[in-house]
């Protein structure tokens, strides 16, 4: 049996009030039951990630990229991750700033790793969020998984006392999800231990 990967379920908002934290417990529920990660929930309220960028790129300076001290446990847990699913909210047909800055802060933390997405918001149900966020992973040259969820208008398709999707085919998806997660998560991780990615 092979070892299990170390996921990292990322909360994109850190707004007052935000709803990301229920949806984000739900996905680490889902994904304990999986029984394939060992998981990490990352909220990025709890990290010190700041607008203004360093002059040089986090790709170049490796290690040596000045960091704040209130992100180094939030650079650390990404480093060991194999695996992430970002769960997101969708703002002006985009994803949160909260989450950009994360990302840009980091290179090598998402190179050939899979993401795979759960999103949640208003109409759109943060499916431009999705689009937005499986372009900018590419060039970090992560994986980003096909499958994945959208929870639509939240407040009507989730029961907000228990914290639970009303679509009782939830778990089903992301079941489907986080397979296709695991089956990356181990390949990639196999692939970076031998071959040195060329990026
Ligand atoms: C600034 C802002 C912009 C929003 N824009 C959209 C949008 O373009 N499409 C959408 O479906 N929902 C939109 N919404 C609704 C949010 O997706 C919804 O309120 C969600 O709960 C926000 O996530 P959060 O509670 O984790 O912050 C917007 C909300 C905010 C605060």
């Amino acid at each position: 049996m092979s070892e299990n990967s170390r996921l990292v379920i990322l909360v994109g908002s850190v707004r007052e009030g935000r709803f990301g934290p229920v949806v984000a417990s739900w996905v680490a529920e889902q994904a304990g039951a999986h029984g394939g990660f060992d998981v990490d929930v990352v909220d990025l309220a709890n990290a010190d990630v700041p607008l203004a960028l360093p002059a040089e790129s986090p790709k170049l300076a490796g290690e040596a990229y000045p960091r704040p001290a209130g992100m180094l446990d939030l650079t650390a847990r990404f480093e060991a991750a194999d695996a992430f699913v970002i769960v997101t909210p969708e703002y002006n047909h985009s994803y949160p700033a909260s989450l950009k800055a994360a990302i840009d802060w980091h290179f090598t933390q998402w190179t050939a790793k899979p993401v795979a997405f759960v999103s949640y918001g208003g109409a759109a149900g943060g499916r431009h969020a999705v689009l937005h966020l499986e372009n900018v992973l590419t060039e970090l040259h992560a994986v980003t998984i096909r499958d994945g969820l959208s929870f639509p208008n939240y407040y009507l398709n989730f029961d907000m006392d228990a914290g639970l999707p009303h679509d009782d085919q939830a778990g089903v998806y992301a079941k489907a999800m986080l397979e296709q997660l695991d089956w990356w998560a181990t390949v990639l991780k196999d692939a970076r231990r031998r071959i040195p990615y060329p990026a």
